[in-house]
């Protein structure tokens, strides 16, 4: 009898730990349906200026650490793939960075490959399945030339060097930077923090005179080259689309230059805007078809090669 006794009272009690760790399990299972913790980045590879074998396109590897440093997986998007192909592949990546690089914006297979995902990203977007975009230097410039559907870039002399960002009034109730540190805004708004080397330029004048831009893009910075103040940081207004025509993968990541920033809030620098866009890529469900075209797409299926004596990145990426 005694025995028997004490198990009415147990039998509650595994009851309430059983209980317990079902809504735990209900718990993680809600909150992973609001976010997607395994977001997978696709980077655009671009054409290198001297093929070799097995080296006719590349992808400099500080964007991919860029993104992995910030929680996300990254997938190279090759040059010279089909639409359908293409399409494929924007259904199962969460989200679309288009680096840095020296290939022509209107007649390229970045260009060909940026527009195809371009418009997919905005045809998704547009029907409510959240796609966030990113354009680095050649990248933000390959937006401009996309969105307005013209080139409207003007020649100025900002082939290297780092600058202090000239924030508008615009970042108030700006996406990207309102995670920042109010004391890293300040930083970057007096030291010479992001790294800039190109030709091109959005004039804030050619910007202010297309309707296409300033109906699309919010301006959050521009900077000087001492001649042409042109655009430096956009976010779209409508879209999950943002552009820098300066580098914020560098600071952690580059070493070849010397006028590349390495100090705590520049390499800090680095880190809120790949923990942004990351977290923009959090918000989309795309996904592989499968676990194994998941693995063979990824990067890891290619080694990064040390090239930092003798071009301007560390390390590259071959295709
Ligand atoms: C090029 O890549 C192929 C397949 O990955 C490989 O079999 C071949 O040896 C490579 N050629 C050179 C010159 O590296
Ligand atoms: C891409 O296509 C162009 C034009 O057809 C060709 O010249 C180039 O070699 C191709 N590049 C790669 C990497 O496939
Ligand atoms: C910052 O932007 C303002 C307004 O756009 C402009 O008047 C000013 O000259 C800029 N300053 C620098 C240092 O670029
Ligand atoms: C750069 O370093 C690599 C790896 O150590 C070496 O193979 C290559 O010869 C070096 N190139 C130059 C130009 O120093």
């Amino acid at each position: 009898m005694r025995a028997f006794s004490q198990a009415p009272v147990l039998f509650p009690f595994i009851e309430m730990i059983l209980l317990f760790c079902i809504c735990l399990s209900c718990l993680s299972r809600y909150s992973s349906a609001k976010t997607n913790d395994g977001p997978i980045i696709g980077v655009l590879a671009q054409e290198v200026n001297s093929p070799k074998p097995n080296r006719s396109t590349y992808i400099a590897a500080s964007y991919v650490k860029f993104l992995e440093s910030a929680g996300a997986r990254v997938v190279p998007v090759m040059i010279n793939q089909t639409v359908e192909e293409y399409t494929a592949l924007f259904n199962a990546i969460n989200g679309m960075l288009y680096p840095g690089g020296g290939v022509s914006i209107i007649s390229s297979g970045y260009q060909r490959a940026a527009k195809i995902l371009y418009e997919l990203a905005i045809q998704a977007n547009k029907k409510g399945d959240y796609f966030p975009v990113w354009g680095t230097c050649l990248g933000f410039e390959q937006l401009t030339s996309l969105t307005s559907g013209n080139t409207v870039l003007s020649y100025t002399n900002t082939r290297g060097g780092s600058l202090p960002l000239n924030f508008t009034d615009e970042i108030k109730d700006s996406r990207m930077f309102k995670g920042f540190p109010a004391e890293l805004m300040k930083d970057l708004a007096s030291e010479p923090l992001t790294e800039i080397s190109h030709r091109w330029s959005l004039a804030l004048l050619s910007y202010n005179t297309n309707d296409e831009l300033k109906k699309f893009y919010k301006v959050l910075s521009t900077n000087t080259d001492g001649k042409t103040e042109f655009v430096s940081t956009v976010e779209a207004y409508d879209y999950p689309i943002y552009g820098t025509q300066w580098h914020p993968e560098k600071n952690a990541f580059e070493w070849t230059k010397p006028f590349i920033p390495h100090s705590r809030s520049a390499v800090k620098t680095t880190f809120y805007m790949a923990e942004f866009f990351v977290s923009e890529a959090r918000k989309n469900f795309h996904r592989f078809e499968s676990e194994e075209a998941e693995s063979k797409a990824l990067i890891y299926n290619y080694s990064p090669v040390y090239t930092g004596n003798k071009s301007g990145f560390e390390q590259i990426y071959f295709f």
